[in-house]
């Protein structure tokens, strides 16, 4: 039998396990731990003699108080410190949680982002909820989302099923960027989610021969993906959030754990999946700290 000092003692231990997890989890991994994710691979096919270091921010998900313009303009200057060739975004700059003190909006993130700074410039993609969030965007349909606007009022280029060609000494290199898979909410509940996506329009704008790398933000895309493109960038899945010893228990991905979290090689095709630096739907993070990609191709 416990005594009742032995019960007492087990309550206080579990209410103090309890609530030293939860300000791990809610404050100190989400807000202090965020970390580069450093990658480095020669594609297939990769030309010999570009190199090339791409900075990846994902799912920023603008929030106070766990995403405030200042932290964005710091994770910003972080990234420049990398000095990367080229800074790419990969969607889910709004955040849809209720669990928020104030929100932050698109002229805020947006402008906190406009001090990215990268010789061959910084050009993004929009994620889901960029989308979901926008009520005018999706009783219309069709764009420009709020965010998007947003992000070209700052100069920064939004890829919807587009691509561009950038150019390092000498050597071509196209970045492609799909539109969101999920973009539009179901009309009824009997409806799925209505994607936007164009994989085969946007890899028919390819004019040369030039590597490809491929922006797009759910990495349910990736078995679609043709040997073609060189690398495809994603983000979406924040590596479930919780990650306990390489399994994610909750993944937004019909793929589960296929697809959650880093690099994934299939037939000789290159896909990295970022943990992103904010949450969807509860302010927790365990085992997944928020991460800033820097990526050496060459
Ligand atoms: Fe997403």
């Amino acid at each position: 039998m416990i005594s009742r000092r032995g019960f007492l003692r087990f309550i206080g231990g579990s209410f103090l396990s309890v609530a030293s997890f939860s300000a791990y989890a809610v404050g100190i991994e989400p807000m202090l731990l965020t970390h580069v994710k450093r990658y480095a691979l020669t594609p297939p096919n990769w030309p010999a003699g570009l190199k090339l270091r791409i900075v990846a921010l994902a799912d920023i998900h603008a929030c106070r108080p766990w995403m405030s313009p200042e932290r964005i303009a710091s994770l910003a200057e972080e990234a420049n410190a990398l000095q990367p060739d080229l800074i790419v975004l990969l969607g889910d700059y709004i955040s849809g949680m209720r669990l928020v003190s104030r929100r932050v909006t698109p002229p805020e993130w947006a402008g906190a982002l406009s001090g990215l700074k990268a010789p061959l410039g910084v050009l993004s993609i929009l994620g889901n909820h960029d989308w979901w969030n926008d009520g005018f965007a999706q009783r219309a349909g069709v764009g420009p989302t709020i965010a998007r606007k947003a992000l070209e009022k700052v100069g920064i280029p939004v890829l919807e099923n587009d691509v561009v060609r950038l150019e390092k000494e000498g050597h071509g290199v196209w970045i492609a960027g799909l539109a969101d898979q999920l973009a539009l909410l179901p009309k009824e509940e009997a409806d799925g989610f209505t994607g936007l996506d164009d994989l085969d329009g946007t890899l028919g704008k390819i004019g040369d021969a030039a590597p490809v790398i491929l922006l797009a933000h759910e990495p349910d895309i990736f078995p679609k993906v043709p040997w073609r493109v060189s690398l495809t960038l994603s983000g979406h899945t924040h590596g479930g959030q919780v990650r306990l010893f390489g399994y994610s228990p909750v993944v937004p991905s019909r793929y589960g754990n296929r697809y959650v979290y880093g690099h994934v090689v299939e037939s000789d095709r290159n896909l990295i999946v970022s943990g992103g630096l904010g949450f969807s739907k509860l302010p927790i993070r365990f085992g997944m700290r928020p991460e800033i990609l820097s990526i050496d191709l060459g």
